[in-house]
């Protein structure tokens, strides 16, 4: 038998980097991160203009297809999603099939592999243009799905789009509209949720992007490679964490609201607690995301008129944090998701949503990268590994093991 080390000597040189903290896996055009400064640009603009200025739609099309586009292209773009707003009437049998209680997460990333079947050719990708059809499918039925799964959540009849209505605003009221009732345009809503869209739009090679990005490299179609990223996305150390920052101030909350308590647990190394909503892999600084949701979650709740004992929380273990060596010597700062479920939660969104929230703003990012993968021709996604199991063996019988 070949003893081991030949065998790894032949299998040449392999890097080991278990969670790719240092390992690239493409080049990309798309977005730009500084987590030692805090920066976070979408094709070379900064998160801070973006989220003022544009809205998402514009955002989606500037990740996509790599510049801001002009008064026509953004009227063709939204034309072309419009055009392609019905979800087949039989996707909603497939949503009748699962329990009231079946988490969103689950249920959106099944509709999402589901959607193939009814759009077979949306895994073509033979020409640009064919590619285009399928971005514009999927932008316009991705909210359709998102609506639908919260409706069931709610047990609210599915309905669809209105198509006279912008993209966010239309959003908004297939999530809310209620039976027999005149659906109110509810503007701070409106601008509130455009804002988080647009600041969970991309964030380069996080986990369900990367995922996103591999499955794609191996020429499944573009909804598969998402559906793939939507699971990604659902653990609480990615996008989970939003979920899982509500309950962790709620609980606090109903536990007399004792933050030190729980930074406590959070410093324990025999306890798994972790302050959800903090740190990141690649911030090592501020999450510029945070600072500017931060600041909406005062304004969203006063706009709104709502005083949450919750964001008092927020903000009491964001100081204590910020002032205490354990979590200062290890750079851990407020991420994206800290102040997002507050605002979620001022917007009559369910808890087990917020995720499915940050699924629908994080999709022009996963479309851009799955796009700029596909035309660059990359190769199909391989990690390597270095074997540390048993050397050959002779096989033992059954009756004799
Ligand atoms: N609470 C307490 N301690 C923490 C936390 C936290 N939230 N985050 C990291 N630490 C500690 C770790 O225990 C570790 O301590 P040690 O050096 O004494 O062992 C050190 O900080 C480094 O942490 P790692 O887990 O090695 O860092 P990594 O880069 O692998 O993980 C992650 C980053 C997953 C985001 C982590 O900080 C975490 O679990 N945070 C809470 C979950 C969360 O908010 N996730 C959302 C991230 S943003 C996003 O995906 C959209």
């Amino acid at each position: 038998a070949i003893d081991i080390n030949t065998l790894r000597a032949t299998t040449g040189m392999v890097t080991i980097d278990p969670g790719y903290k240092n390992t690239g896996s493409c080049e990309s055009a798309i977005t730009f991160l500084d987590g030692e400064k805090g920066i976070l640009r979408y094709r070379g603009y900064s998160i801070e203009e973006l989220a003022e200025k544009a809205d998402f739609l514009e955002v989606a099309y500037l990740l996509i297809f790599g510049e801001l586009p002009n008064k026509e292209q953004l009227a063709k773009f939204h034309h072309d999603i419009k055009e392609e707003s019905q979800v087949d009437e039989e996707m909603k049998k497939i949503l009748d099939g699962f329990p009231k209680a079946a988490h969103p997460m689950g249920v959106l990333s099944s509709l999402t592999s589901a959607l193939v079947a009814f759009n077979p050719s949306s895994v073509d990708v033979s020409s640009e243009k064919a590619m285009y059809n399928s971005i514009v499918r999927i932008l316009a039925k991705f909210p359709v799905l998102v609506a639908w799964t919260m409706r069931k959540k709610k047990g609210l009849p599915l309905d669809y789009g209105d198509d006279t209505l912008g993209y966010v605003e239309n959003i908004h009221k297939m999530m809310f509209k209620r039976p027999n009732q005149e659906y109110k345009k509810d503007p701070i809503a409106i601008d509130a949720l455009d804002k988080l869209l647009i600041l969970h739009a991309d964030h380069e090679q996080n986990c369900s992007t990367s995922t996103v990005r591999i499955v794609g490299s191996s020429h499944a179609g573009l909804f598969a490679s998402l559906s793939a990223g939507i699971s990604a996305l659902w653990g609480p150390l990615h996008g989970g964490a939003n979920q899982a920052v509500l309950e962790m101030l709620e609980a606090i909350e109903a536990d007399g609201g004792d933050t030190k308590k729980y930074m406590a647990k959070a410093k324990d190394k025999d306890d798994p607690f972790r302050l959800m909503g903090f740190g990141h892999r690649v911030y090592k600084n501020f999450d510029p995301r945070a600072k500017i949701i931060k600041k909406a979650a005062d304004d969203v709740l006063g706009n709104l008129g709502i005083d949450d004992p919750i964001l008092d929380i927020a903000k009491g273990l964001e100081k204590e944090a910020l002032e205490d060596p354990y979590f200062v010597d290890r750079k851990l700062y407020p991420n994206v998701d800290f102040y997002s479920g507050i605002i979620y939660r001022a917007l009559g969104i369910p808890t087990e949503m917020f995720t499915v929230m940050f699924a629908l703003g994080r999709l022009p990012g996963w479309i851009a990268q799955w796009r700029e993968m596909r035309l660059r021709k990359e190769p199909i996604g391989r990690p390597r590994q270095i074997y540390i199991g048993e050397n050959l063996r002779p096989f033992v019988p059954l009756e004799k093991r």
